[in-house]
């Protein structure tokens, strides 16, 4: 495994590759989640490429970038297991040196959800995913179904922007009492990490209403306040019942939707969503 921290290193070292390459973008402290995106790149490409870099651009000013959880020794270790290649592991100022002044933006999905709740969160994504894409020339670039609103932004930009990769998202990897497995899980204490396993509660419940032919969406977005709501350490951002391409609130479930939610334990904010048939 190769680790390359400037860009034109890793550059380089794209240069002498042939066959496809599989791409793994990643904010690192790495988890089984992150880990399946890889096993992934691994199966379907003759070289996988995952990056780390904790991109500051997508932290708001009272959020968590110079918290945010960092282990790049343990990382590099799980990497290596998992026969990754390469590994772009930047410093800040290398992506974004002294006068840095180019953004892209995605319009429209980038506004409900995460982005109504996070400001300026996805240009910041978009942004690092794009410069990503060019120093790495992926084939392929995997992201994970966890960050669904992330996914289908990236995949707007990627279409939009008439980018030559293909984008993959991959299933939610879960603890066993449900929960998402996130970097930020790190933030729980015991009591929070357990009852944070009522948010896949609500949306599995949302799934059984969904199935049983319940199509009035704000029917299930009270279900899932009420059991949330049960919960005193669950403080509820949103809970939403979406249309599953262009993200808006749905009335009645009559097309492919998503539900999905933004919920505080303490001082640590997690989203989960699941698909609604
Ligand atoms: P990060 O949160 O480190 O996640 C990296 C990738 O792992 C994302 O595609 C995310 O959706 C996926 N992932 C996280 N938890 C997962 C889980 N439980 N199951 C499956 N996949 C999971 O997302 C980011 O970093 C950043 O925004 C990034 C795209 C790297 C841009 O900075």
């Amino acid at each position: 495994m190769r680790v390359a921290s400037t860009i034109p290193e890793m550059k380089c070292l794209r240069r002498e590759i042939s066959g496809t390459l599989g791409f793994v973008p990643t904010m690192g402290y790495l988890h089984e989640g992150h880990l399946s995106l890889v096993r992934q790149a691994r199966a379907e490409n003759s070289v996988v490429v995952a990056s780390i870099f904790v991109n500051p651009t997508q932290f708001g000013p009272k959020e968590d970038f110079k918290t945010y959880p960092r282990d790049p020794k343990h990382d590099l270790a799980l990497l290596e297991s998992e026969k990754t290649d390469i590994v772009f592991m930047p410093s800040d100022v290398e992506m974004y040196p002294q006068g840095y002044s180019s953004w892209v933006t995605v319009e429209n999905i980038t506004e409900m959800l995460e982005g109504s709740c996070r400001p300026g969160h996805f240009k910041g994504v978009t942004t690092v995913v794009a410069k990503l894409f060019n120093i790495v020339e992926p084939n392929k670039a995997y992201f994970g179904q966890k960050d669904f609103q992330q996914a289908t932004v990236i995949r707007k930009m990627v279409i939009d922007l008439n980018m030559n990769l293909e984008i993959v998202v991959a299933p939610t990897i879960r603890e066993k009492n449900g929960l998402a497995m996130s970097s930020r899980n790190a933030y729980l204490n015991p009591q929070e990490r357990q009852a944070a396993a009522v948010l896949y509660q609500a949306l599995t419940q949302a799934q059984q209403i969904r199935r049983k032919g319940q199509k009035d969406a704000e029917y299930i977005r009270r279900e899932m306040y009420t059991l949330i709501g049960r919960e005193p350490l669950a403080k509820i951002e949103y809970i939403s019942i979406a249309d599953a391409v262009t993200l808006e609130e749905l009335a009645t479930i009559d097309r492919p939707a998503v539900a999905s939610l933004a919920v505080r334990f303490g001082k640590t904010r997690l989203i989960d969503n699941v698909i609604l048939e």
